[in-house]
């Protein structure tokens, strides 16, 4: 079994490349489906949700190569609807193929969706949209069996914002005859990564970035070259690698427009930083201020994937924050680990209370999911001594060479086969 060592107390400088965004290319992979030709994704990430997302196209019958960080989707002999059991329960976005198979075969049984371990995750939304489409749902054993041979173009007003049922819905009404208008959709930037990659493949999608969303389907498609945008996750995480160790860090081709409420945090707590051509050049050595409240919300507020790190680096402040994460409510799980480091952290319902310490110390902990894993690497970066973190394959779900990267920042971290 494989596991990270971080010998802590290093701050990292340099420059690292944001890889492309792991949120933007789950769903773009799960449109190419839609058209019977070949899709070409640039800058994509070679992470595992993605190798995965490639494997379950292919047991559809799709074929697929990479060259680097491009990867051709040739989709024209897809023929199955069914994606894997075992995907499924470890993937919770394998349940967007949803929208698209039933698109192009008019039926699909996906596995209940599974993924991180961070809440309760219903799909309920998703299932009310395909409803008003006319597309008939059953659950059974486990697995969602849909179909609807002709898809009704609709109007749905979703009750509340969710990224997942917004694509999903978005994927289907691509293959209805006509125009569907979906109303409070969620605005995250992948949502419009989506969009603007299918109004590349020939489908008219009016309202990007806004709440709400007219799709023009039946179209006809083309062969489609694509370049998956930066992650700003991935983005944001690097940044606070930065201040956790109050080095000086520089993230080159960092998405500029998407970072603005976690730059906000970042300045909050003390950190400095310049744009320079595409470059975003931040210094953290005078990060010490806590964060008196923060609360995560949909985009463009604070994101629920960047809370765990946040958290981490809040640790490492003297004074106390708060943060309340709004999206998900298993999203604390890392404060029991964090606290045998050395942090003090209380969680009261939806907030957690964070009495900064400035000093961690090293332990042998394990990741139970991808962005926990990731702050438990932060922790051991600022932490004294010896940190070892079990279950890295979590991290790699949404990390490309994470370890490697901080490791080429200065950090003294190993992955230990
Ligand atoms: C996506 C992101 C994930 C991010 C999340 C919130 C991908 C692959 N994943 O997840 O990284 O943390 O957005 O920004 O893009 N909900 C329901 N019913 C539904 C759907 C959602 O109750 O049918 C609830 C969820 O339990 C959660 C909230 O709505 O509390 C938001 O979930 P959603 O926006 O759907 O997140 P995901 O698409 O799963």
């Amino acid at each position: 079994m494989d596991r990270i060592r971080i010998e802590g107390g290093r701050a990292l400088c340099g420059s690292v490349y944001i890889q492309g965004s792991k949120n933007a290319a789950l769903p773009v992979m799960a449109a190419a489906v839609l058209h019977r030709g070949v899709t070409v994704l640039k800058n994509c990430p070679r992470i595992t949700d993605v190798c995965d997302m490639e494997r379950i196209l292919q047991r559809l019958g799709a074929k697929s190569s990479w060259e680097g960080h491009t990867l051709t989707l040739d989709c024209r002999n897809i023929e199955g609807t069914c994606v894997p059991m075992e995907y499924g329960s470890r993937m919770r976005s394998s349940v967007i193929l949803m929208g698209s198979l039933l698109g192009r075969m008019g039926e699909v049984t996906v596995p209940y969706p599974g993924g991180c371990t961070i809440g309760r995750r219903p799909v309920d939304l998703h299932l009310k949209a395909f409803g008003q489409m006319g597309v008939h749902v059953e659950e059974r054993q486990g697995m969602l069996y849909a179909s609807g041979s002709k898809i009704r173009p609709a109007e749905y007003l979703f009750p509340f914002r969710s990224v997942g049922a917004t694509e999903n819905a978005i994927l289907a009404a691509a293959a209805g005859d006509g125009e569907t208008v979906l109303k409070n959709c969620a605005i995250e930037p992948e949502i419009v990564h989506l969009c603007r990659f299918m109004d590349k493949m020939g489908i008219q999608i009016k309202g990007k970035g806004t709440d709400c969303l007219i799709i023009k389907g039946g179209t006809e498609l083309k062969d489609t070259v694509f370049d998956i945008p930066p992650d700003r996750i991935a983005a944001g995480t690097y940044l606070f690698a930065g201040a956790i160790t109050r080095g000086q860090v520089i993230l080159a081709d960092a998405p500029e427009e998407e970072l603005d409420s976690i730059l906000q945090v970042y300045k909050k707590m003390g950190g400095q930083y310049y744009w320079n051509s595409g470059k975003l050049v931040t210094d953290s050595r005078h990060v010490q201020y806590p964060v008196s409240y923060v609360e995560t919300a949909s985009y463009p507020g604070f994101p629920t994937d960047m809370q765990s790190v946040l958290m981490s680096v809040l640790t490492t402040v003297k004074g106390d924050s708060v943060i309340r994460e709004q999206i998900f409510e298993e999203r604390f799980k890392i404060v029991s680990l964090l606290n045998r480091m050395g942090a003090r952290i209380l969680v009261d319902g939806r907030d957690a209370l964070i009495h900064g310490t400035e000093t961690l110390k090293g332990q042998h902990v394990f990741a139970e999911e991808l962005r926990g894993g990731a702050a438990l690497v932060l922790a051991g970066l600022a932490a004294k001594g010896v940190t070892v973190i079990d279950n890295p394959h979590f991290i790699r779900r949404g990390y490309e060479n994470f370890c490697e990267n901080l490791a080429a920042l200065g950090g003294n971290i190993t992955v230990d086969k």
